[in-house]
């Protein structure tokens, strides 16, 4: 099938690649410069395993580039629309780069017949855009088609999916569909469109409720002496709830969580339903970074002038994609107590913001630091010489932020003069499990 993908961000260009995989003729459009880096076989944004399925199929010559409207969408049995939809400061979601993608069409006047919504949209969007096309003389059928991929292991996600979900009124799009997601074996759904829209808001948010409900359960094992990763191995192993999305830590960040709880925050409030679970999911959330950071300063006489490194500045491990990362709150934090903070990330080796140097280094920005803040569980962290690490720094303090640090290296750091370890969810002499007979 002649697919044409608008959008080539984290999940366009990897629906892009798996797509042409698939064995689709796939162009994908978007502003020049990208397509440029594209053309010349370059990813622009990292994700393992892109840059090589993006070669090969560059190779097989199936997949296409381009940034024109127009020739991008010649031909094509379907649109794919991957485009961004951020959050308004009024908190409504931003509809503008998708109306854009709308307003393109209709003066390309090439509107293939099936019009497939893979971004995130607030629920009734699919039914708009449908109506605005048949309003303009296009005859298109809008199907929601939710994305579920994670950053970090996207193509493998989009591969072997858990299951697929298409929105859509019509027997012939469900047809089409099918066709598309051929070759992937996945559980199919297929529900009207404003089921599928709140599918993917009540995903997401369910995802950052486990997030936050753990978090919350970390300040309690914290107060009552209780190790949260053994309350969370107990509460996960329930096959009811299940162990993913319970690890407590910094809080979650990301292009998707925040936006899309705040979205559907919004939604429920233009209807007249208020949905307090996902605000107290947000507040809980928020009070992690600044926890953290009262928590940091506790150990220091004064903070002014004080260095601080930072391990991880992506809001995952295995991206670089650096969207709310909750590293961007922490250095907001860190610039008003004049912290100075120096940071290191596998792969974000730049950054666009001001008052955090980048080291080349873990052993580079450990050097006579006052503390380090562990934000990032990139596993090459785990397997840092640590010993090494504190012996570098000024003062020994390490907070790990995704309780990530092993048992066995902690009872080493431990064993040194002078070393404060800073977990979460546990008391700091429980640090060391001490399991009891
Ligand atoms: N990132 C994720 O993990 C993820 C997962 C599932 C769903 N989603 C949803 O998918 C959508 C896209 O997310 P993303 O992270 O890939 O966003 P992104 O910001 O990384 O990418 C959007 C791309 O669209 C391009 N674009 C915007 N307007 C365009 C136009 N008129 N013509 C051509 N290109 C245009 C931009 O240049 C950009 O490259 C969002 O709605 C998001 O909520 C994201």
């Amino acid at each position: 099938m002649q697919i044409t993908i608008i959008g080539t961000g984290y999940v366009g260009i990897v629906a892009a690649v798996c797509l042409a995989k698939l064995g689709h003729n796939v162009t994908a459009m978007d502003r020049e410069s990208v397509i440029q880096s594209l053309q010349s076989n370059k990813a622009h944004v990292w994700e393992p395993g892109l840059q090589e399925l993006l070669t090969e199929c560059n190779e097989e010559g199936n997949l296409h580039f381009d940034a024109d409207m127009a020739s991008a969408t010649a031909n094509a049995d379907a649109l794919l629309i991957a485009v961004g939809t951020p959050t308004r400061a009024d908190g409504h979601t931003d509809l503008s780069q998708i109306e854009n993608v709308l307003e393109q069409l209709k003066q390309s006047g090439n509107c293939p017949p099936l019009v497939i919504v893979k971004s995130t949209v607030p629920v009734g969007t699919c039914d708009e855009l449908e109506a605005n096309l048949h309003g303009a003389g296009l005859r298109a059928d809008v199907v929601f088609n939710p994305e579920f991929l994670r950053q970090g292991s996207a193509i493998n996600d989009f591969m072997y999916p858990d299951r697929i979900v298409f929105g859509c009124q019509s027997r012939h799009s469900e047809i089409m569909l099918r066709q598309i997601y051929q070759g992937i074996d996945a559980p199919i759904q297929v529900c009207d469109r404003r089921s599928a829209e709140l599918i993917k808001y009540a995903s997401n948010t369910f995802l950052a409720m486990k997030i936050s409900f753990a978090n919350m359960m970390a300040d309690l094992c914290e107060g009552y002496g209780a190790d949260i990763r053994q309350v969370m191995k107990g509460v996960g192993t329930d096959r009811r709830i299940g162990p993913h999305f319970l690890q407590a830590g910094v809080g979650y960040g990301g292009s998707c969580f925040s936006k899309d709880l705040q979205s559907l925050l919004t939604s429920g409030k233009v209807i007249g339903r208020s949905l307090p679970l996902l605000e107290a999911t947000a507040q809980i959330n928020d009070q992690r970074i600044p926890q953290l950071v009262v928590k940091l300063i506790s150990l220091w006489e004064n903070p002014n002038g004080k260095r601080l490194g930072v391990l991880g500045i992506s809001f995952k491990p295995n991206t670089n994609d650096v969207r709310d990362a909750p590293f961007l709150t922490l250095l907001k934090l860190c610039q008003h107590h004049r912290i100075d903070v120096h940071a290191y990330d596998p792969v974000v080796q730049q950054v666009a913001f001001e008052g955090v140097t980048v080291a080349d280094s873990p052993y580079e920005m450990a050097a006579h630091s006052d503390a380090i803040i562990l934000m990032t569980e990139w596993p090459q962290f785990v397997e840092l010489d640590w010993v090494r690490m504190v012996q570098l720094m000024r003062q020994s303090i390490l907070l790990d932020g995704r309780n990530v640090l092993s048992d066995e290296v902690v009872a080493q750091l431990m064993e040194l003069d002078g070393v404060t370890y800073v977990p979460v969810g546990r008391p700091v002499e429980q640090s060391v499990e001490q399991r009891v007979y």
